[in-house]
Order: C-alpha cells, then structure tokens, then sequence
C-alpha cells in the first residue's frame, strides 16, 4: 500500500487528534502517503482532501477535539452515497482508510469493507466508551475527568447550602461515563440504562442519610436514564429537601485530552496504520489490558458492551 486516508467521524472525542498524529506518522515511517478528509464520511463523500504530512500533525497533540473536523453523514448511509465515497478513494489511488470515530462510524467503515471489500480499519474513539473489543475509546477517560472536575464544584455548593444536586452526564445508551464518574466523585446515587431502578427506594436512601447527619448529596443520572431536571422535581416532591440540577452536556466532550487518551490515541492510531499497511482489513484496534488487540468489526459493532457488575456492586456499597 502506497497511499492510505485518515478520517474521523461522529460524535468529537478527546485525543482523536493524537490518533490522526499516529496514522500520519506510523505511515510516513513506512513510506506510505496519507490524506485526510474533512468532516467524516461526508467530506469523503464530497472529495474534501487534505494530504498530511509530518508538519501537518505537529502540535495538535495537546487539543481536545479533531483537525479533521467531524459529522455524522446521512448520505454516506445510502448506497449511493458510499459509491461516491468509493470514487473519492479511488480518484486519490488511496488504497486503505482508518476510521476514528464511535460505533456508528465503524458501522459505516464496516458497511464500506462490506459493500466494495475495500480495506478499512477502525479506532474506536468515543467518550462514551459503549464500543466491544477493546477496555476503553479514546475520549472516555478526558470526559470523565471533565465530568469529576464538575461533581467536585457542585459538591461545595451542595455541602454548603445543605442541597440535592442531580448531576446528568452524557452516554447515549449507556452508563460508562455515569458509573466511573459517580464512583471517583463519590455519588450518593447513580441512575444507568443498563440496570433498573426505583426513584422512591433512592428517595428513602436520601432520607435515611439525612437522619444520620448527610444533608446534602450529589446523584449522578446517565442521560440516557432519565432528565436530571424529572429526577430534581421527584426528590422535591418525595422528600421536601431542597434541591438543583445541572446538566453537563457538551463540555464534556472537549477540552485538553488526558496522558491516557493522548497515549491511547497514539498506540491505537499507529497500531492501526501499521496492520492496514501490513495488509491486514476489516478490523478495530484495541486495548486489553496493557496490550493491543484487533478484533474483526463486525465482531467488536455486534457485540453489546456491559458495565462492570463489580464496578455497580461497589457503587452501591459506597453509597451506603
Ligand atoms: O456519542 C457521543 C455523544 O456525546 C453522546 O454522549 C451524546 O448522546 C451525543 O454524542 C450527543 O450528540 P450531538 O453532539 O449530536 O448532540
């Protein structure tokens, strides 16, 4: 493989522009040529063209979101839209792509490898790290602090004046951001998709801990849930305690990336050029572990990822 492209797509995600620093590099180290496109599928789509070279992906380490720009394309959902995708690739003589986005954006890579058997890889980067086949997405760990910063603050105010704080976070579907955040910020509650709760049992639970002295608390609430402001008015409705919320919302997808999502960005990006240029297709990079995994797409987009059952016994144990 003489020339290869590099897009991301979806959702913005902490570290993506270390992950494109490591596919132009780990190809330039081989000899290969690399172009990167525009905001996702859609600027493959409309044949939006930048080549890379080293200089191009210097000091963008350090920035939360992507030099590429992002999006999620419609068109590239339409057969046609990914025959025009094709020619784009093909008009360039790109011979291999590396995705970097969340599931949907895999989704889309492997329906591209699908349709014309055209060799693609994936990095998994979302900070919702909802992606099977590998232990984290680049992003997760940036948003999670974000999102500890966050809790941290609303304590102090939530100490001070005796308050409820419901505090909504992103995740899609999903709880990873909900459960690790709530756990490092010591929440009191945490309400996830992934596992059923009762309102009123977390009301007693606030109750109780008045009694014993806890007059104020912090509940995590995943968006994907509930409304941080529906679960605000129950407590004022079941307990009389005072109460706010706060939704977190897109902050914390940006800011300055973690070492960890730097460092995983790196390793998954150059993990990633190095087995499509060394003829490997149709996969994901991967962390397990300490060590890098490529799973088949199909196999990491079919499965469902789970939160830890240790991680929600723990929470609740902590929340006692
Ligand atoms: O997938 C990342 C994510 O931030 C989710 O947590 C959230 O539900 C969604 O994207 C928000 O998407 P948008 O930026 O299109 O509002």
């Amino acid at each position: 493989m003489k020339k290869i492209g590099v897009l991301t797509s979806g959702g913005d995600a902490p570290g993506m522009n270390a992950a494109i620093r490591a596919v132009v590099r780990a190809a330039l180290g081989r000899g290969a040529e690399v172009v990167g496109f525009l905001h996702g599928y859609e600027g493959l789509i409309g044949d939006e063209a930048v080549p890379l070279d080293s200089m191009k992906v210097g000091g963008i380490i350090t920035h939360g979101g992507t030099i590429l720009r992002t999006g999620r394309s419609k068109h590239f959902m339409t057969k046609e839209g990914r025959e025009q995708a094709l020619c784009t690739l093909q008009d360039h003589e790109i011979e291999g792509l590396v995705v970097i986005g969340g599931d949907g954006s895999l989704k889309g890579a492997l329906t591209l490898h699908e349709d014309f058997g055209f060799p693609v890889m994936g990095v998994p980067a979302s900070i919702d790290n909802d992606i099977s086949g590998t232990d984290y997405s680049v992003g997760f760990d940036t948003a999670v602090n974000t999102a500890i910063e966050a809790i941290d603050r609303v304590r102090d105010t939530a100490y001070s004046h005796e308050r409820v704080f419901v505090i909504e976070v992103m995740g899609r579907r999903n709880g990873f951001i909900a459960l690790e955040a709530g756990l490092a910020g010591g929440a009191e509650s945490i309400l996830i998709p992934e596992v059923p709760y009762s309102l009123l049992d977390m009301c007693t639970s606030l109750r109780t801990a008045a009694e014993r002295g806890k007059k104020s608390s912090i509940i995590i609430v995943a968006e994907g849930a509930a409304r941080a402001s529906d679960i605000k008015v129950f407590i004022e409705r079941n307990t009389g305690f005072e109460a706010r919320y706060l939704v977190l919302g897109h902050m914390q997808r940006g800011g300055t990336p973690t070492a960890f999502d730097r460092v995983l960005g790196l390793r998954l990006g150059a993990f990633a050029a190095n087995r499509l240029l060394s003829g490997f297709r149709g996969e994901m990079a991967g962390v397990d572990g300490n060590g890098l995994v490529a799973h088949p797409l199909g196999y990491a987009l079919s499965t469902q990822r789970m939160v830890d059952p240790e991680k929600l016994l723990l929470a609740e144990v902590m929340a006692q």
